[in-house]
């Protein structure tokens, strides 16, 4: 394999990092609005991006873009999204973080086939209950849930690695009332930030290696199948290694961790001369009660953090870089800001965001247990939950509808687990109490190894069946899903 950084050096010439602008994702216009939900048409098929100047890079693509265009909702108000699948593969889209019923929220094998065709079976489609559409789907998203930034992608059974690495990923941000009531920084100044790794190969294409998605044998790549597919070289919105002129004002960031399996210890370098680099506002699940200062942030895949950073405490002409203590060389750098100018800034972080209504241990009907363990089963090998890999046939756990439940997870090694349907909030971590990062509404939460953590939901909302997995998109694959039904 050849390093993408080999590419950049001979092939592009790019000199050095941070000479790319940054791009936002186009927001993409309802086809109608009418009294009762804003329409949207989505069609995911095969382009070429130019990510990598002057090389063609040949993507998946919702309307043939990475990442795909965003959606802005206000709670309360449904989008209803028709996708087509002009794809050669079938695909199945999941809003992750959306309050969805069960028939919009994309169960692994709700497959929508190819236009065009297709007469390659999946194993998926023994599965008696899916839900198989030809050509379109049309997902009915609710959103009757907090201002949040959510994001949609992929999720079909064994296959959502390769294909949000190609690209099928976009944001879809939901906004309300008590939200834009506060001082926080909007317009430009509010900044959504898709944060993937990809490698390049020598054609420009994204290199993914093949993993065994039978789980019959220990795939060949060792390093993916128990890391995940992890690229040399970190594109925010699509762009490697962006810069972005600010104003020395606060700005608000919107975190996002849409890569297949890396974590990012993310800060400021340098830091500013006062105070912490972030002051975090928000969680996966929306705004915090009250906000949090932190160094750095840690992301696992498909966390979110809003985070304000104050720009007006470096002097302008500075060079700020989002740099990420995890990485190393070429993964250690994000993107840089340049702090342009000076400006009135009549922004504040008001010490109090919003109301979370506190989930108490006692609320709880029952406590379940699932370990994340890599292992055998049967002749399969592969990641498993309460030691079996995915199996459409088995109902993991049924909570009833609007129960509260604490849901006690351990792993061998780094797995960030995600539920859907529910936003949870993490009661202990390690014995001890949560996280700097653990607080307010979670939908993703990311456990070192060997580490045990629980998290407290209510299921309420929809009765039906939904999955809960590991989002390091190649252990998802090789079998760390299970599926909960609410009834
Ligand atoms: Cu972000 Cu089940 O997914
Ligand atoms: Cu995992």
């Amino acid at each position: 394999r050849t390093s993408t950084g080999a590419i950049l050096r001979s092939a592009i010439r790019l000199p050095a990092p941070f000479q790319l602008p940054l791009r936002m994702p186009p927001v993409l216009e309802p086809v109608a609005r009418d009294g009762k939900a804003d329409r949207y048409e989505i069609t995911a098929r095969e382009a070429a991006a130019e990510i990598l100047p002057g090389v063609r890079t040949p993507i998946w693509g919702y309307e043939g873009i990475f990442p795909g265009p965003t959606i802005e909702s206000r709670r309360g108000r449904p989008a209803i999204v028709r996708h087509r699948n002009d794809l050669p593969v079938p695909t199945v889209v999941h809003l992750h973080g959306g309050h969805t019923p069960p028939e919009s929220d994309g169960y692994p094998t709700d497959l929508v086939l190819p236009t065009r065709g297709w007469s390659g079976g999946h194993h998926s489609m023994h599965d008696p209950a899916a839900a198989i559409t030809e050509g379109t789907r049309d997902y009915t998203f609710p959103l009757d849930q907090r201002a949040a930034l959510l994001w949609y992608h992929d999720h079909r059974m064994d296959f959502t690695g390769p294909a949000v690495y190609r690209g099928l990923a976009g944001l879809h941000i939901v906004r309300d009332d008590e939200e834009d009531a506060l001082p926080l920084p909007r317009g430009e100044r509010e900044i959504p930030l898709l944060i993937t790794d990809r490698t390049f190969a020598a054609d420009g294409s994204f290199d993914y290696p093949s993993l065994d998605p039978s789980l019959t044998r220990v795939p060949g790549v060792t390093d993916s199948y128990l890391a995940g597919v992890l690229g040399d070289v970190i594109l925010v919105n699509g762009v490697p290694w962006p810069v972005h002129e600010v104003s020395a004002t606060r700005h608000r960031l919107r975190l996002l961790n849409a890569s297949n399996a890396r974590r990012y210890e993310l800060a400021l370098d340098p830091p500013p001369p006062n105070g912490p680099a972030f002051v975090q506002i928000g969680s996966d699940g929306g705004l915090l009660e009250s906000p949090r200062e932190h160094g750095s942030i840690t992301l696992a895949s498909a966390e979110r953090v809003d985070a304000i950073v104050d720009f007006g405490r470096y002097p302008v002409g500075t060079e700020v870089t989002l740099v990420n203590r995890l990485g190393a060389g070429s993964t250690a750098q994000v993107m840089r800001f340049r702090v342009a100018r000076r400006e009135r800034d009549d922004t504040a972080i008001p010490a109090r965001l919003s109301e979370v209504e506190p989930l108490r241990r006692e609320q709880a009907v029952v406590t379940r247990d699932f370990s994340f363990r890599s292992g055998r089963h049967g002749d399969r090998h592969g990641w498993l939950i309460g030691g079996r890999p995915f199996d459409t046939g088995y109902v993991a756990a049924r909570p009833r509808l609007g129960d509260v439940e604490i849901w006690r997870f351990v792993t061998d090694l780094h797995h960030p687990i995600h539920l859907h349907l529910v936003n949870f909030q993490v009661l202990s971590r390690g014995g001890r109490a949560p996280g700097p990062l653990d607080g307010g509404w979670k939908d993703t939460v990311d456990l070192g190894p060997g580490e045990a953590v629980e998290v407290i939901a209510r299921f309420d909302g929809y009765r039906g069946r939904y999955v809960f997995h590991c989002h390091n998109a190649e252990h998802e694959d090789m079998g760390m899903m299970a599926t909960f039904e609410t009834v």
